[in-house]
């Protein structure tokens, strides 16, 4: 097994080639290095028991990604590779707020409940993300929700949504990023519009409805900008935790952490040490800890491709070696299925300098793995040859049925 440190390009190259050595072709490219642009990996077979979620279910995990729910019906190459490689998927958008909720007296479900058939007639696992979020609210929120009746709001929304696919999600992200140290409040609780409207006691609220409305789904709080070994994450987990120790006092229902985990590829603090203690004070409250969006930011990588994909490999694969052998942590989701479709390309803080797209993601343009596959697969080979686990984790029950 080798250890945690630093690919160079060489040692991936021979990687990959002693992977490809007696095993059929990537999606059919042939086991020499392609000419053209930038670094392939040689034949590298990501199909079935060389799948990630192979791997994964080896290390007793699931994998998957966020899906596009527009390209999963349209593409059948982006498809098939969902269905090659994913044990869980999750909507990357088309169960939030503003894609479910045309106006106030209406819902529309044709893409999410594409998605869940979609789902469950491959006994793909899905998360539901998510219930409460002060981001992507449709426009009619500002106008219409006031504090008379944005209590019932949410709590039709969550009961409509949540009861709707119940029984048949893994696990809801019941509330979303709701911690903000920077908004000043004593009990660091960001201040949205739910907070606005309806006081400290919506997120307490929303986990209630959502046990009430699906019984069977993990239900889970998902956060973001918790990972990194600086001082204002730390601060942001100390704040997550509190919340999480408090409303596991009230008996709220919570059974997962998410760790939304965009990442970035240079990163002066690095990730390490308060990262995994976190994760070890979840498992001490008995909370599941999911990684549910991860992806590896290039921006202050140099603009050479090759280069660049060895830095987001690596990046993954010390992230992972990090968390991995927290036998809690029970999933992990990439946020997006291939490069094309990263939304880290939209917005000016997180696109690249250099205004060419960024290459976050385990599969390329055309849906070739790419260096950063062979690191996350190696990091569940090294947490199942560790032999850390005990048990089954609540995330591995059997799937509903259907
Ligand atoms: C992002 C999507 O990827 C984009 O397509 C959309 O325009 C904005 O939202 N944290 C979350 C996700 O919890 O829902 C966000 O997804 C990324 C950050």
């Amino acid at each position: 097994m080798r250890d945690s440190r630093a690919w160079t390009r060489r040692e991936f190259l021979g990687h990959a080639a002693i992977a490809s050595a007696s095993l059929a072709l990537l999606n059919g490219c042939g086991p020499k290095r392609s000419s053209g642009r930038g670094y392939r990996l040689p034949g590298v077979d990501v199909s079935g028991s060389h799948s990630l979620k192979a791997h994964a279910m080896d290390a007793r995990m699931l994998f998957g990604f966020a899906v596009n729910t527009q390209k999963l019906r349209d593409d059948a190459a982006y498809r098939s590779l969902v269905e090659q490689q994913c044990s869980i998927i999750v909507a990357e958008n088309a169960m939030k707020w503003h894609a479910l909720r045309p106006a106030m007296d209406q819902f529309s479900f044709a893409d999410a409940d594409a998605l869940v058939e979609f789902a469950s007639h491959r006994h793909i696992r899905l998360r539901g993300h998510n219930l409460c979020w002060h981001e992507a609210l449709p426009e009619w929120f500002a106008k219409q929700v006031t504090p008379v009746n944005a209590r019932q709001l949410l709590r039709d929304h969550i009961r409509t949504v949540a009861g709707r696919y119940s029984g048949r999600i893994h696990s809801w992200d019941v509330v979303n990023e709701a911690i903000e140290v920077k908004d000043g409040r004593p009990d660091s609780l960001r201040n949205t519009p739910w907070l606005q409207m309806i006081g400290t006691d919506y997120i307490e609220m929303a986990f209630r409805v959502a046990r009430d409305s699906d019984p069977s789904a993990l239900l889970t709080y998902n956060e973001y900008g918790i990972e990194q070994e600086t001082q204002e994450a730390a601060m942001k987990r100390a704040a997550v935790l509190l919340m999480l120790r408090r409303l596991k006092q009230r008996n709220v229902p919570l059974d997962a952490v998410g760790i939304q985990s965009h990442l970035q590829a240079q990163s002066v603090n690095g990730y390490g040490a308060g990262l995994q203690r976190f994760v070890q004070d979840c498992r001490e409250m008995g909370l599941e800890v999911f990684i549910t969006e991860l992806d590896v930011n290039d921006r202050t990588l140099p603009s050479d491709v090759e280069t660049r994909d060895i830095g987001v490999a690596n990046r993954y694969r010390s992230y992972l070696d990090l968390l991995l052998p927290e036998r809690n942590v029970t999933a992990v989701l990439t946020w997006g299925v291939f490069d094309a479709g990263t939304w880290l390309n939209n917005g000016k803080d997180r696109a690249r300098e250099d205004g060419s797209p960024q290459r976050p993601l385990l599969f390329d343009d055309h849906l070739r793995a790419k260096p950063a596959f062979v690191a996350v697969r190696d990091a569940f080979d090294a947490r199942r040859q560790a032999g850390v686990l005990r048990g089954t984790p609540l995330s591995q029950k059997p799937l509903p049925k259907l």
